[in-house]
């Protein structure tokens, strides 16, 4: 089975962000997670879709969007515009989820659930049809360069155990604290899409970092 790899670049140096993600695609990642927050939702601000624009040019890997911000239902259509291929939403910050995630389809993208730790497996049981992924958080949302919730690892191994009596199309995906030790766990439970973001921007520099992040994948029994 493949593994792909996405990078959060919330711990990228945004004043030159082209050129990280030029050398994140040069680099051998697979996609760009990008984590909008709107400082209600989470208790963190980050950037919105013209900053997703503006750096679209910049790489030809798969750009997907996370929304940890209330009520979005209305800025879906920019986010696609921008050049993204995947909006990930957090049922809690929607009213009328289902609908947004019909939204999201309508627009031309995929449409995903993120879990937050806390938030059960259930929330995502009737939305299974209309999604590609399920992503369980595996920190809670809102900074980059948490730990990691081992904790987490059961519900992973539910979330696999539930997509493959009911949805064997959705992928499930992991986001939070994820590095080269632990990886491999995360993987082993039933991820498919690791989010790494601070693992990313290190001394070592971004090869080395994604080739240690591959081979922690390996060390599970797949290759990324
Ligand atoms: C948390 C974000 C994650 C996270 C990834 O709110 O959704 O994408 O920051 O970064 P690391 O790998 O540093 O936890
Ligand atoms: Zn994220």
């Amino acid at each position: 089975m493949s593994i792909t790899l996405g990078a959060s670049i919330l711990a990228a140096d945004w004043s030159r962000m082209g050129e990280e993600l030029a050398e994140l695609e040069a680099a051998g990642i697979d996609y760009i997670h990008w984590d909008v927050m709107d400082n209600r939702y989470v208790p963190n601000l980050t950037f919105g879709w013209d900053m997703i624009s503006a750096c679209r040019s910049a790489t030809t890997v798969p750009f997907e969007t996370h929304l940890m911000a209330w009520e979005t239902e209305r800025d879906i259509a920019k986010y696609v515009a921008a050049g993204c291929e995947r909006i990930l939403i957090q049922p809690e910050a929607h009213i009328h989820v289902h609908n947004t995630l019909r939204v999201i389809r309508e627009e031309g993208a995929e449409a995903g659930i993120a879990l937050n730790p806390g938030t059960p497996l259930a929330m995502v049981e009737d939305l299974l049809p209309d999604i590609t992924t399920l992503l369980v958080m595996t920190v809670n949302p809102g900074f980059g360069g948490q730990a990691f919730i081992e904790t987490m690892l059961p519900k992973i191994e539910a979330a696999r155990a539930l997509v493959a009596d009911r949805a064997p199309h959705v992928k499930i995906e992991i986001d939070g604290g994820l590095k080269p030790g632990n990886v491999a766990a995360g993987v082993e439970a039933g991820a498919t899409m690791v989010i790494c973001g601070s693992g990313l921007f290190g001394p070592e520099g971004k090869a080395a970092a994604i080739a240690a992040m591959k081979s922690g994948i390996a060390s599970a029994g797949v290759t990324a």
